[in-house]
């Protein structure tokens, strides 16, 4: 089970809501990888920290490496999970970003390198129970191939009228990478983030998404400063602060998905 995380306005929660979701997934026993598909690295920094440049070429590792390999004559045939580095988290695996996916993304876009990214993942089927992709704040080579790997894709809504607006064309490409590459992908849910329930303006507009017939999940995830503090020290919330409200919404949102129930 494949779930790439995906919208193309920035900051609206992506890669805070892979790693805890994938987080949940490992604690709960499941081997669970997570796919770091932008060159930020946000996802990759959270879960394992600073990276040593000099002890890992940034050329030969994770994502950039196992595209890498994929193009000119010189092929390497590693197997993909050479890539993989673990987390300090039982369970959880990270597949990481690298500054070099910038350099590689042209080359890649020109040989048609765009299912590149599934066959790898196929490959994988076997070794983890469930993948978790990142992508950036762009519908780009990366998050296309992320959309055409996975099975399912979750939508992160920050609940601002600019969100709303972009809602429209991200659901637009969604549909035609459907269309054209992935006609299994399912719109697994708009994942309602940073929601504030004193404010009227977001459930006017959760309400707008729900009346137009969005798949809005059933669990909002509130605002908290604590998600800041988790990405600071490299711990997932819902390992950093187990009782917090928004763990809680977290765990809901999980059993939600996890029951189908999105
Ligand atoms: N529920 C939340 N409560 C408070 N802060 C949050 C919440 N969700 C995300 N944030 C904060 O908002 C910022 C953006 O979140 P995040 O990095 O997860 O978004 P993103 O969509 O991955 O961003 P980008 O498009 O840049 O990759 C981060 O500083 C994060 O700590
Ligand atoms: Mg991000």
């Amino acid at each position: 089970m494949k779930r790439v995380v995906f919208n193309q306005k920035g900051g609206v929660g992506k890669t805070s809501i892979t790693c805890n979701l994938a987080a949940i997934s490992a604690a709960r026993g499941l081997r669970t990888l997570v796919v770091d598909l932008d060159v930020q690295g946000n996802t990759t920094h959270y879960l394992v920290g600073e990276i040593d440049a000099d002890a890992f070429p940034a050329e030969a590792q994770g994502a950039a490496g196992l595209f890498k390999q994929t193009v000119g004559s010189r092929k390497m045939h590693q197997n993909p999970d050479s890539f993989v580095w673990e987390t300090p988290w039982e369970n959880l695996f990270l597949l990481p970003s690298s500054p070099v996916l910038t350099q590689l993304e042209r080359e890649l876009e020109s040989r048609y390198k765009i299912y590149k990214l599934r066959d790898a993942l196929q490959k994988l089927d076997a070794e983890y129970d469930r993948v978790y992709i990142d992508t950036p704040p762009n519908f780009n080579f990366y998050s296309k191939s992320a959309l055409i790997a996975a099975d399912t894709v979750l939508v992160p809504f920050d609940c601002d009228s600019f969100a709303r607006q972009s809602l429209y064309s991200l659901m637009d490409n969604i549909a035609e990478l459907q269309e054209d590459h992935n006609p299994d992908l399912a719109v697994e849910g708009i994942v309602i983030n940073q929601f504030n329930s004193q404010a009227r303006l977001p459930g006017e507009l959760v309400a707008e998404l729900e009346a137009e017939g969005y798949p809005v999940c059933a669990t909002y995830l509130s605002a908290s400063v604590k998600m800041r503090e988790s990405h600071h020290e490299h711990r997932p919330l819902v390992d950093l602060a187990p009782s917090h409200k928004l763990t809680q919404q977290f765990l809901a949102l999980y059993d939600e998905l996890e029951s189908g129930r999105a």
